[in-house]
């Protein structure tokens, strides 16, 4: 069949789908890039917040009326429609409820079986439920298809850390670090077909190998003599042949140990980058969430990880309008940014999950007000960005270049060390995945603006 996935959500659903792509391609299906062609359609949801997930079920909803004839054909061809992720995981049976016609849901940790599931539905099933279980470990995980130079590498699975408000827990099940020989020889191999940067993926990936050991007693020891299993997983891939860059995400002030900074100084392919999310300032808030860190707790492994490079970048994830959120908490979540100097922020307004602690909160901070405060961290950030890569005019950065810029195809655009985006007027013929020097000439609040130095 020609398939399309779509997908919702953050880098763990981007790399679910790769892989299911992947397993659709090697079971005989072929991947098409408009619904205009496709015959099978599997969305991948998403349910962090409530809008997420109705944008995915809206959007299987459309499909399946595609199918029968119904609403606009968008999808002329489209014969079999999916849902897959974390919705799936949440809704359970319901799913059937919102869609009655869906030919199968599956959870997020049983993808490996949607080959399986498309055959049953060509026989002709409909409805079929796949959820995983908590511990499930997924069969496909290191399938991946044609990719481009960047690549994405699940290490860890699912979440323990149950913060009050977040559902992710009960949709992507228990942590489970994959074995460091699985992850090292699937990035030697994503290398020697010519992957120039990998980005590890886990909801808290510092906590690779607590739950569960990461490495095993016959592993060769760690040259470094690294006895934490994440830093330790740096080092074995600083060393795979081709690869240029490893990033990491998310992570969780916790693990900002000695012995990551360590690992950041000593390993040249790590990037000084970490999306570290903090989702409040205020000490009171942080408690509510369960968060298990203070304010100043935060803010010393962010001075730890630019102690050693002032330039490191620092990303993070905010939530405004969390219950019970005052204008006192609100300003201490104003004043932590400017405190932490954030190279970039993510500001999402609450959102009660059905089954999270905070469910049983009143949702007490009006729409408006939780907007305002969207707006006003939104517009300090501008200006703090703007200021953080005004430092950067005259510095020399080293770019791995992407392809040409979205606004201006005249002009290349590729990231920094830090994953700042850097646009600039290629002087010849350029292949992606390649490094440049760029001298940075104007810097803006998201993007930096430069000219390649020669020689390279
Ligand atoms: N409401 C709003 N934002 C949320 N996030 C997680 N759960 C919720 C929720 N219930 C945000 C957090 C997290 C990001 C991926 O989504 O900031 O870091
Ligand atoms: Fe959305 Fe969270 Fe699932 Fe990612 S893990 S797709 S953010 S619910």
């Amino acid at each position: 069949m020609k398939f399309l996935v779509h997908t919702y959500g953050c880098q763990m659903n981007v790399r679910d789908s790769e892989a299911v792509e992947a397993l659709l391609v090697a079971a005989g299906h072929e991947k098409v890039s408009t619904e205009a062609e496709a015959e099978l359609v599997i969305v991948n949801s998403c349910t962090v917040r409530d809008m997420a997930e109705r944008k995915a079920v809206g959007k299987c909803g459309n499909l399946i009326a595609a199918k029968e004839g119904r609403g606009k054909t968008i999808a002329p061809h489209v014969k079999v429609v999916g849902l897959m992720g974390c919705a799936v995981k949440r809704m359970g049976a319901d799913v059937f409820k919102s869609l009655p016609n869906l030919d199968f849901a599956v959870g997020p940790r049983r993808f490996g079986a949607i080959p399986r599931l498309v055959e049953r539905c060509l026989a002709g099933e409909k409805r079929i439920l796949e959820l995983p279980d908590d511990d499930e470990v997924p069969t496909g995980m290191d399938a991946h298809g044609v990719t481009s130079f960047q690549c994405f590498v699940t290490v860890l699975l699912g979440c323990d850390n149950r913060c009050s408000y977040c559902i992710v827990p009960d949709v992507r099940g228990h942590e489970y670090s994959r074995p460091a020989r699985e992850v090292v020889a699937e990035v030697r191999a994503l290398a020697a077909r010519g992957v120039k940067e990998v980005c590890l993926l886990g909801q808290s990936v510092l906590r690779y190998g607590v739950r569960n050991p990461a490495w095993l007693p016959d592993d060769p020891p760690s040259p470094g003599g690294y006895v934490e299993a994440f830093p330790r997983l740096l080092e074995a891939l600083n060393a795979v042949d081709g690869l240029a860059r490893i990033r990491f995400t998310s992570a969780h002030p916790k693990g900002c140990t000695d012995e990551l900074v360590r690992a950041y100084a000593e390993f040249p392919k790590v990037c000084r980058h970490l999306h570290l999310p903090v989702q409040s300032g205020s000490d009171r808030v942080l408690k509510e969430m369960g968060r298990r860190y203070t304010r100043a707790e935060y803010l010393a492994a962010v001075a730890k990880l630019r102690a050693f490079d002032p330039e490191f970048a620092v990303t993070t994830d905010v939530i405004v309008g969390y219950p019970g959120e005052t204008e006192a908490d609100f300003e201490a979540t104003r004043s932590l940014m400017e405190e932490a100097g954030f190279d970039n922020a993510f500001v999402f307004k609450y959102s009660p999950r059905p089954g999270t602690r905070s469910a049983a909160l009143p949702d007490d901070v009006p729409t408006e007000e939780k907007e305002r405060r969207d707006q006003v961290l939104l517009a300090d950030q501008q200006v703090r960005g703007q200021a953080r890569n005004d430092r950067l005019v005259g510095t020399v950065r080293e770019v791995l270049v992407e392809g040409p810029s979205l606004r201006n195809a005249a002009r290349w655009s590729g990231r920094d060390s830090g994953n700042r985006i850097v646009v600039f007027e290629p002087k010849g013929p350029l292949v992606a995945g390649t490094p440049v020097k760029v001298r940075i000439t104007e810097a803006h609040p998201q993007i930096l603006i430069g000219l390649p130095v020669f020689p390279n």
